[in-house]
């Protein structure tokens, strides 16, 4: 039988203090990836040690790459492309983003790989990236004619495509540039919105053929990267979590060190002062391909936006806990266009409808988003029994609405938390909520 972990909350306190955030998950997949795509050594600090980025490391390494890892830092050393067949199916549990960009790099090998998963992540789709990928040539196989893991992917002999993508991801995008590394001629895509953008400033930064004009980037194939140090810098999604707390819990003043400043991952920041919080954000110096800052927010009255259209990608991860902080807002606050959140780890717009209004939020579930507080009338959140569903996200924003509840509560099914966030606890104990939040398992 398998256990599992839930988290009791016991509200009261304010966070307060100053953590330092651990390395973002999107840019450590990444910097595995390219790094062993590129020659010569990559040596990564700061990287993220959730599940997720594990697994793709140990992918990696099941498919002939060398990765030490001391503790501190990790060393790839870069196998300029050549890759050796996995002498079994490789497994990346949870991760989507793992699994998708995988996809491309194993696309661009001339022998076959097959990629699997959990429970959840079977049912995402995989159609998105698995039909660029074949326009350019990989053979692969799939449940649902390869719409849904698992899938065995042969590559190899690549040719590069001009693709416009349906839905602004950064994971179907990149896929589609690591493929296009090793394809004849160039492959360009075109987003209908910009998604975030670590895969192609990783890619410059390592010296690889990169270009953007608007809305479209090109790679051109059969160039080589050189591996170099990467600072990954703190994880603005992670961070958000922190963020929110110190804006809605009583008394809160938190500061958070070290996040990654890009834009296309930290409009949730832009969103929150727009709804009146106290925020401030200064630059702190880093050694990588992106640059970072401290953040401080501090408890503030809050007022409801609507969020729509072209901001939703840059915002995807951050609506479940943007949610928590327009449940605390006075007004109605609205999220659209966000369908996108239907297909993460579980369908996040069920999931926030559901553990908000145990919380007692006046929240309605829409096609592509919610509606919270149509019925403005601000009172306390009162203390819930939820379940996390087995998603992060979820887990961690319920987690953020206990701790501005009156009364105890409960989030059940949280070992979840570890894919992306596994010092979650611990930073919270940093922040003088030791005891506030505390782990059972069953
Ligand atoms: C990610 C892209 C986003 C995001 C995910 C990480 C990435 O997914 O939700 O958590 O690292 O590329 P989509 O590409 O499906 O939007």
């Amino acid at each position: 039988m398998t256990s599992t972990i839930d988290y009791r909350i016991f509200p009261g306190r304010a966070p307060e203090g100053t953590v330092t955030i651990p390395g973002d998950k999107s840019v450590t997949h990444r910097a595995f990836l390219l790094g062993a795509l590129a020659s010569g050594d990559t040596v990564i600090a700061g990287a993220n040690r959730g599940d997720d980025c594990l697994r793709t490391a140990a992918a990696l390494r099941a498919l002939g790459v060398v990765i030490d890892d001391d503790g501190e830092r990790f060393v790839v050393h870069g196998a300029a492309g050549r890759f050796a067949p996995a002498p079994r199916d490789i497994d990346m549990g949870n991760s989507g983003t793992g699994a998708r960009l995988l996809s491309g790099l194993v696309a661009g090998q001339p022998f076959p790989t097959t990629l699997d998963g959990d429970a959840s992540l079977r049912e995402r789709p995989m159609g998105r990236v698995v039909r660029p990928l074949r326009l350019m040539g990989a053979v692969i196989d799939g449940r649902r004619d390869g719409s849904l893991l698992p899938l065995t992917i042969r590559g190899g002999d690549l040719r590069g495509i001009r693709y416009e993508t349906k839905v602004a991801s950064a994971q179907v995008k990149s896929a589609i540039l690591l493929a296009g590394l090793f394809a004849d001629g160039v492959t360009e895509v075109v987003e209908p919105a910009l998604s975030r953008d670590h895969t192609e400033k990783m890619i410059v930064y390592l010296g690889g053929p990169l270009e953007r004009t608007g809305d479209a980037v090109r790679v051109t194939g059969g160039a080589s990267l050189k591996g170099a140090p990467i600072d990954v810098g703190g994880d603005p999604s992670s961070a958000a979590f922190l963020i929110v707390a110190g804006l809605i819990v009583p008394g809160g003043k938190v500061t958070v060190e070290g996040i990654l400043d890009n834009p296309t991952r930290t409009a949730y920041l832009d969103v929150l002062e727009e709804m009146g919080g106290k925020i401030t954000r200064e630059a702190i110096a880093g050694d990588g391909p992106e640059p970072a800052m401290r953040v401080t927010a501090e408890e503030s009255d809050l007022k409801a936006i609507d969020l729509g259209g072209d901001r939703i990608p840059a915002l995807i991860d951050e609506i479940p806990v943007l949610a928590v902080a327009g449940s605390r807002a006075k007004g109605a606050f609205r999220v659209r266009d966000a369908s996108e959140l239907r297909v993460k780890e579980s369908d996040r717009i069920t999931a926030t409808v559901r553990f908000l209004s145990a919380f007692g939020v006046d929240i309605r579930e829409e096609e592509d988003g919610f509606v919270i507080g149509g019925n403005y009338r601000k009172g306390p959140f009162k203390g819930a029994k939820v379940s996390s569903g087995g998603d992060h996200r979820i887990a961690m924003a319920a987690v953020v609405a206990a701790l501005a509840a009156k009364g105890k509560s409960v989030v059940s099914d949280v070992a979840c938390v570890a894919t992306s966030f596994p010092l979650f606890l611990p930073l919270l104990g940093r922040l003088g909520l030791e005891g506030a939040v505390t782990e059972k398992g069953r």
